[in-house]
């Protein structure tokens, strides 16, 4: 969709549809003030009828028929003043921009929902986030043409000549996050013959060719080389091949700027290995590369936004599968830091791929570690799912700059605890450490806690397995496909870190 930020009253607008938001139980004022006195009370009769009140992802359609050039008003709610944030801004916008689509509007104006409550930078950069989000649409492999992509374009309305230049640079931001966070749904919505992990690599190298990031991909030999056991193990019951993606941002200034590295789990299907999953549990395993998706569309972001940090994001790509060379519960496997591992489960086989790219991670010698990977069924349990992604971490400022990230960005996080119980839980008699506790009750911790073992900087671990897929009916996230959750947290998070 081409995004252009114009300075003009929208009343004035002569596209196919202009969007006006109202809060619940608000005066009417600004541009619907002039839109309904244009239209000879229309709105306030809208509003009078009890058909619209500005409740959150309320909708109405009005016809001018001439009064103003516009064809039609969309009318969207915000929801209560009181509780107004950005994310209100985000559901707004994807409502309208859905809306105009069903009423194949082709030129849509919009104003920048919330200025007066939110910098103009802010309200820009969401009103853009929610309509590409809302209007993101995934073709899958059918034979069939797409239908058109409506609207074809949006005009964001200023109505201060002053905020042009924020509100045209929040535009842009926000185009740059909601194509980042598209490529990450496309990854994890396509269907593991295709998604593989040489797939993830050749879309990695082809973003980083068009991003300038640099870009390496370690295939079988070389992680032998490093001797990554934890990693092959898993790959090795696959005829399809791992790769281990490195993508940097800022490689050339690595000496003078600080490091984040990012990782992402990317297991392109969990068959759960000879500690088989059930129908039901194997149902959506293809999108267990949802970390990997996630870091590789931020790193596209990153690039674009050219962020004034040595940026990492690595993306250790497998499948787990069964078959005559495929590893078995109770081999022990040595990671490439030496620790060895008794394999309790194969089912616990993203924390394997994590461990190797953890111990990767060091030599960047970051300021800090992000991982993110849908890890276990247990923080489903703990927080629910489409509720909130679990947060762990080892340092309070990284943990509170990927809280601040997560309210700016609407992608939840919730931090749960590091026991030092969790460490005898994965104790293992024969080998120092056990992949899955045996214990019944392990606890949401016993994962992150043998993440830490691989772990010598300040680190965080995300673990997103309630939240890749869209759960129930969202305004810009559609259920049961690909939700791209971690991509606007994790370009929020480095944008903000220093
Ligand atoms: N990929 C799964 C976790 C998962 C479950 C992600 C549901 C998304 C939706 C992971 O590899 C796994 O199988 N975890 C096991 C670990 C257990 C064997 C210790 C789990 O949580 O059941
Ligand atoms: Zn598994
Ligand atoms: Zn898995």
């Amino acid at each position: 969709m081409q995004i252009e930020v114009l300075y003009g009253p929208i009343q004035a607008s002569d596209a196919d549809g202009i969007v006006l938001s109202l809060f619940e139980g608000a005066p009417l004022e600004g541009a619907v003030k002039a839109v309904d006195e244009a239209l000879g009370g229309a709105v306030a009769g809208l509003i009078a009828s009890g058909d619209f009140g500005g409740k959150a992802q309320q909708i109405a359609v009005l016809y001018p028929r001439g009064a103003i050039p516009a064809r039609r008003v969309i009318l969207v709610g915000l929801g209560a003043a009181e509780t107004f944030d950005a994310d209100a801004v985000r559901q707004a916008a994807a409502v309208a921009a859905k809306k105009a689509r069903e009423l194949q509007v082709s030129r849509l104006a919009s104003v920048l929902h919330g200025t007066g409550k939110l910098p103009a930078e802010q309200a820009a950069q969401a009103t853009v986030e929610g309509s590409e989000l809302g209007l993101y649409s995934y073709h899958g492999q059918k034979t069939a043409p797409p239908p058109p992509a409506l609207p074809q374009s949006l005009e964001l309305m200023a109505s201060d000549e002053a905020e042009m230049a924020a509100a045209a640079e929040g535009a842009a931001r926000g185009q740059v996050v909601a194509a980042a966070v598209a490529l990450t749904r496309d990854l994890v919505n396509l269907p593991p013959n295709i998604c593989t992990p040489a797939y993830l690599a050749q879309v990695a190298v082809e973003m980083a060719q068009q991003s300038g990031l640099r870009v390496e991909v370690l295939e079988r030999k070389q992680m032998e080389a490093l001797k990554m056991g934890a990693l092959l193990a898993v790959a090795q019951g696959s005829d399809t091949p791992p790769r281990f993606i490195v993508l940097e941002h800022n490689a050339d200034r690595a000496a003078d700027l600080k490091t984040v590295v990012l990782v992402g789990k990317g297991v392109t299907f969990d068959t759960g290995g000879y500690d088989l999953k059930t129908r039901e549990g194997m149902a959506n395993m293809k999108v267990d590369m949802a970390g990997a998706a996630a870091v590789i569309g931020a790193m596209q972001a990153v690039a674009a936004l050219d962020l004034p940090l040595h940026v990492v994001g690595l993306a250790p790509a497998a499948d787990n599968m069964i078959g005559s060379r495929a590893y078995r519960p109770q081999e022990v496997i040595t990671a490439s830091n030496g620790t060895t591992i008794e394999v309790v489960s194969t089912d616990a086989e993203g924390r394997l791929l994590l461990a190797d790219a953890l111990v990767y991670a060091a030599r960047f010698q970051p300021a800090a570690v992000v991982d993110i990977a849908t890890l276990t069924g247990a923080c489903m349990t703990a927080l629910g799912v489409g509720v909130a992604a679990g947060l762990f971490s080892n340092d309070d400022a990284l943990r509170d700059a990927l809280l601040a990230a997560s309210a700016r960005t609407a992608e939840r996080l919730w931090p749960l605890p590091l026991f030092p119980e969790y460490e005898k839980m994965i104790e293992s008699d024969t080998a120092d450490v056990v992949n899955s506790s045996r214990e019944k009750f392990p606890g949401v911790g016993a994962s992150a806690t043998f993440l830490k073992r691989f772990v010598s900087y300040p680190w965080a671990h995300i673990d997103m397995a309630g939240m890749a897929v869209g759960e129930k009916e969202h305004p810009y996230i559609a259920r049961g496909k690909a939700s791209g959750f971690g991509v606007r947290l994790l370009i929020e998070f480095v944008r903000g870190w220093q």
